[in-house]
């Protein structure tokens, strides 16, 4: 006979953490899309804080006491894999399964949202863009939890083809049913309500479709970062923005922007000149502006060389060929096209215009 043991909203969540961790595992390598990357995996941080909310008002099939954690039952169920009978709810292997990926994606969730913070200025930890902090030490924290999960993650998904195809228990119909082979299974029938699990699920996709929707959200907004150049450089963002966009100076080196100014006269090929007192003055807001943060400093132009031409910015923007600049009609240079906070010296994947 077959026993009800987890109830909808143990599946909802369940189906919910996979999928967003899988998710944001599959978009890590995609920069375009890391909002959508970050989006999931504080999805999955949601899902987890109602999971351990679900530990103390859920069903006895979720709570503390259904896991087992000794050693010797860890032992024997892989010593005697065929004969192991359960002696709690669930067996050992997924009781420390399910906890070390619950933990590493808390972990994997905090560490991001560090990375995130240090290196944009954005989110719950924006303050730390502007602290000395290593991001490229936290990103490297972050991935190595995100192995670790998605490691662990893979060893239960082996664990479940163990038991479905080698016990034959029927375990992956119990993921949907929520059911159990249950004659010797004591336990308390409960409330399966399909309310509790509307209300959590629609938490759920609400809250995703906010981060979806509102890029300015706690959790991405990067105003930290944002510098008002018309009140920190005035002269210069005007005289500057005559014929292009403002590139604001913390984008090329101090020494790049001296070339640039000194060279005036022959500037990408137009005569840019302005006369000496107004170039005294954007030559001592350029000086003034030069320490501000910035990650994204492209150091090595030489000779007015353009941003666009370093292997760098080739790197960053080798998603998009010439062949798309053309088609869309966006100038490579025109950097604010895509990165709409350009101007205030702020260039992050959260802040992307919805061009592309
Ligand atoms: C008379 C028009 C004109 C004025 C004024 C002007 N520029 Fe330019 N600038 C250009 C042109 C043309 C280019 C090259 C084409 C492009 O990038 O759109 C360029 C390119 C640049 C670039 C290189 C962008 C890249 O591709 O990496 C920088 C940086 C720059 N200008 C800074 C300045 C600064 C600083 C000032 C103010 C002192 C200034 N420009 C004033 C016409 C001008
Ligand atoms: C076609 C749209 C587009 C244009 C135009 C564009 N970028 Fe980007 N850029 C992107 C995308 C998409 C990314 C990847 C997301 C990210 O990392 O912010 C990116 C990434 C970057 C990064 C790396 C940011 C990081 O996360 O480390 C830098 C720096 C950058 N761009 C600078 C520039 C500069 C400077 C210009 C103008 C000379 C420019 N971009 C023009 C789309 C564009």
């Amino acid at each position: 006979m077959r026993k009800l043991l987890f109830s909808y909203t143990t599946r909802v969540l369940h189906f919910c953490f996979a999928t967003f961790v899988v998710a944001s595992y599959l978009l890590s390598d995609t920069p375009s899309l890391l909002w959508l990357h970050s989006a999931l995996g504080i999805g999955a941080l949601l899902v987890v804080i109602l999971r351990i909310i679900w530990f103390f008002v859920g069903e006895e099939g979720v709570k503390l006491s259904s896991f087992d954690f000794s050693f010797t039952s860890l032992k024997n169920y892989i010593l005697k894999y065929f004969s192991f009978k359960n002696i709690k709810l669930r067996n050992p292997a997924t009781s420390y399964g399910a906890i070390l990926m619950w933990i590493s994606a808390i972990l994997v969730a905090i560490s991001g949202l560090l990375f995130i913070g240090g290196k944009y200025g954005s989110g719950i930890f924006g303050g730390l863009y502007l602290v000395e902090i290593d991001a490229h030490m936290i990103k490297e924290v972050h991935e190595l939890f995100g192995n670790l999960l998605i490691v662990i993650a893979g060893i239960h998904v082996l664990g479940v083809l163990g038991e479905q195809i080698l016990k034959k228990s029927g375990i992956v119909k119990t993921m949907f049913d929520g059911k159990i082979e249950g004659e010797n299974r004591n336990f308390v029938p409960f409330q399966n309500s399909k309310i509790a699990a509307m209300l959590v699920g629609s938490l759920i996709v609400s809250f995703m479709a906010y981060l979806g929707i509102f890029k300015s959200n706690p959790f991405f907004n990067s105003e930290i970062a944002h510098q008002e150049y018309t009140t920190v450089a005035p002269v210069m963002s005007s005289e500057c923005k005559e014929c292009h966009i403002f590139y604001p100076p913390n984008v090329t080196s101090l020494e790049s922007q001296l070339n640039i100014l000194e060279g005036l006269s022959n500037h990408f090929g137009t005569d840019a000149s302005l006369d000496d007192e107004l170039l005294a003055l954007i030559t001592t807001e350029t000086k003034k502006s030069a320490p501000l943060e910035s990650p994204f400093r492209f150091e090595d132009l030489k000779n007015n060389e353009s941003i666009t031409q370093t292997s760098r910015w080739k790197k960053e923007h080798k998603e998009y060929n010439d062949g798309w600049f053309i088609e869309h009609k966006v100038k490579k240079t025109d950097c604010k096209a895509c990165h709409i906070n350009f101007e205030k010296g702020s260039i992050n994947p959260f802040e992307l215009s919805g061009k592309i």
